[in-house]
Order: structure tokens, then C-alpha cells, then sequence
């Protein structure tokens, strides 16, 4: 029996998070879910922005489904974004984000990559430090990250049929760092090879990566790089999908998975009915084939979101209401 701890977050979270869990339900009928709290409405009420009660629970279904979280733009102290502490405490290491063409709004066809980011360290260190007039942030890599994060992609790989990897880094500046990075998905990639597997390598810096994103989208297959570079390559290739509106993402680690729509929590268009919920049920669709192994469960889902987005009437009036793509999503799985 799947298990799904739901939090819907802040802002539009609450809004798109109830829909892709009742497209879920359709897909998947026996799944339980249970619900908690998170973000920065949390933290106001709580004083955390993730309770331990919330950790327990994830851990308990292994899988999670997070809306978003607001966070003030001034320092608060004890504050944390409730993303970053749920991918720290609960090690999800691997930062899953695919990105294709979709029908009708994406600005090019034949796209079709995955960025597999590390998640764990990197610039996300929180070793960031002020002495007197200097500021230093300690980007740590380590060969046990880089390692796993490489054994995934490779797992990946594997389970799609993917048949190339690029590496993206900064080795020609940070030859210690990325060095190490780069050296140790190398040695993943070879261990693989020689069992047998093998896979196209390539790697890129990471501004040459940056311009073939722009230029030459489809050149990528899958990527695997540290965390902050994964952060921005993946905000930026989310534009050839349709933009963040259609972008999933899954943070996953050994013991459990949280998938999370890459968008915030838009306090823009919060409360008004306006956000676009496919980037959570494209989210959720992630944890039904890679965390419940519900491949079939995943492309019904997949195969309604082209539906609707070939739709006539989808660019002037379902993409502005959350309920009518809802509606128009259920009754495609209905039928
Ligand atoms: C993301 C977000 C987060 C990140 C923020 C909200 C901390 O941008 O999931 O990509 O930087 O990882
Ligand atoms: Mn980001």
C-alpha cells in the first residue's frame, strides 16, 4: 500500500498540492494520505518551520509531496526554508528534475533531459560566515556525495534507457572541488562500464553547459552536477517545458522522497484560483514511478497532462484557473 505525506506549504501550494493529490487518488485508489505542516505560515504558528512530528511522519510513508514555502526577505532568527530542512535532515541527496516538451507550450520540440542535481552540500553548505569586511561560503564536495549522486544518475539511466551523461562542473577554476566531482562520477561511470553498462560521457563547464542550454536544448540527454549549478541549469531549462508552471522536481534520498513543484509560492497570485497545478501532478507522478514503482500509474497521469495541454481552449482559459485544469485533468482520467 502507497503512502503519501501531503504538504500543501504555503501560499499557491495550498492551492495546487489538493490536486495532484486527488489525481493520485484516481490513478492509485488504495493510496493513504496523511496530512502536516510546513513553511513559513508553520514556522509563524509553531516556531519550526518543519516540526518533528512532520519529519516523523515522512519518514513513516517514505514518501512525501511538499507544495512550497514562503520565506521573508529579511532575516529571521531560527528561521530555515522548510525545503532545505527537510532535504537535510531526512538526506534526500538527489535532486531529480526532468524537463520535456509538452504539446502546444513549449517553445521547442524535441527536448527531453534530466538533471540529476546533488542536493546535499555544495554551495548549500550553510558554512557561510562573516569576517569583518569579508563574507565566505565554504563549498564543500565530497567524494562520498559525488559518488552517490553519480550512482543515481547512473540507476537512472539504467531504468529509462537514457544513453548520455553529461558531467557539468567548474574544474579548469576549482580544480580541488569540482576535480573531485568529476573524478569521482568518472570512476562510477567506469565501474559501470566494465560490469557491462555502458553509457555516453561528456562533460561541460558549466557556463559552456548554460549557453547549450539556451542554444541547443535537445543536445542533453542526462546531466549530473553539484547543487547550486543544478539549481540554475534547472530554472533555466525549465523554460523549453513551458516554464515553471510544468516543472517537477523530486528530492530523493535512501530512505524516502519528497516531490515538490520547482516553483515558489507565488504570494503574487496566492488565494486567487490562478496557478497552473501541473508541475504538482507532474510531481506527484514522479513519486508513483520512481518511489511506488507505478510506471503504468505515472504515464496515465503523464498522458492526461499532454491531453489537456492539446486542448483548444488550453492557452485562453484553462492556464488561468487552477479548478478548470483540475476538472479538465479528472475527467480525462475518468474517461
Ligand atoms: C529550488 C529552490 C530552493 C533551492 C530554494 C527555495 C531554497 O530554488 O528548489 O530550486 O535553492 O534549492
Ligand atoms: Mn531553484
Amino acid at each position: 500500500m502507497s503512502r503519501l505525506c501531503v504538504m500543501p506549504g504555503d501560499g499557491i501550494g495550498k492551492e495546487v498540492i489538493p490536486v495532484a493529490v486527488a489525481v493520485l487518488q484516481t490513478v492509485i485508489p488504495d493510496l493513504e494520505t496523511v496530512e502536516v505542516e510546513a513553511g513559513w505560515e508553520c514556522f509563524e504558528r509553531h516556531g519550526a518551520s518543519v516540526p518533528q512530528q512532520t519529519l516523523d511522519t515522512i519518514r513513516e510513508c517514505g514518501a512525501g509531496l511538499f507544495g512550497a514555502v514562503s520565506s521573508p526577505s529579511y532575516r529571521v532568527e531560527g528561521y530555515q526554508s522548510a525545503i532545505l530542512t527537510m532535504r537535510q535532515e531526512l538526506d534526500l541527496y538527489a535532486n531529480i528534475r526532468p524537463v520535456r516538451t509538452w504539446p502546444s507550450i513549449s517553445p521547442r520540440q524535441n527536448v527531453d533531459m534530466i538533471i540529476v542535481r546533488e542536493n546535499s552540500e555544495g554551495l548549500y553548505s550553510r558554512r557561510e560566515r562573516l569576517e569583518n569586511d569579508q563574507a565566505i561560503a565554504e563549498r564543500v564536495i565530497t567524494r562520498r556525495a559525488s559518488t552517490r549522486i553519480a550512482a543515481k544518475a547512473l540507476a537512472l539511466a539504467r531504468l529509462l534507457g537514457r544513453q548520455q551523461m553529461t558531467i557539468v562542473h567548474k574544474a579548469n577554476v576549482l580544480p580541488l572541488t569540482d576535480g573531485l566531482f568529476r573524478q569521482s562520477v568518472l570512476a562510477v561511470v567506469e565501474g559501470a562500464a566494465q560490469e557491462g553498462f555502458a553509457l555516453k560521457i561528456d562533460e561541460l563547464l558549466v557556463d559552456v553547459a548554460a549557453l547549450k542550454m539556451v542554444a541547443e536544448p535537445e543536445r542533453f540527454d542526462l546531466i549530473v552536477t553539484t547543487n547550486l549549478f543544478g539549481d540554475i541549469l534547472s530554472d533555466a531549462a525549465s523554460h523549453w517545458g513551458g516554464g515553471l508552471g510544468t516543472a517537477p522536481s523530486l528530492n530523493w534520498g535512501d530512505a524516502c522522497a519528497i516531490a515538490e513543484p520547482v516553483h515558489g509560492s507565488a504570494p503574487d497570485i496566492a488565494g486567487q484560483g490562478l496557478a497552473n497545478p501541473i508541475a504538482a501532478v507532474l510531481s506527484a507522478a514522479m513519486l508513483a514511478r520512481y518511489i511506488w514503482d507505478k510506471s503504468e500509474a505515472a504515464d496515465r497521469i503523464e498522458k492526461a497532462i499532454i491531453h489537456v495541454l492539446g486542448k483548444e481552449n488550453y492557452q485562453t482559459e484553462l492556464a488561468q484557473s487552477t479548478q478548470k485544469i483540475a476538472d479538465s485533468l479528472l475527467s480525462t482520467l475518468a474517461g
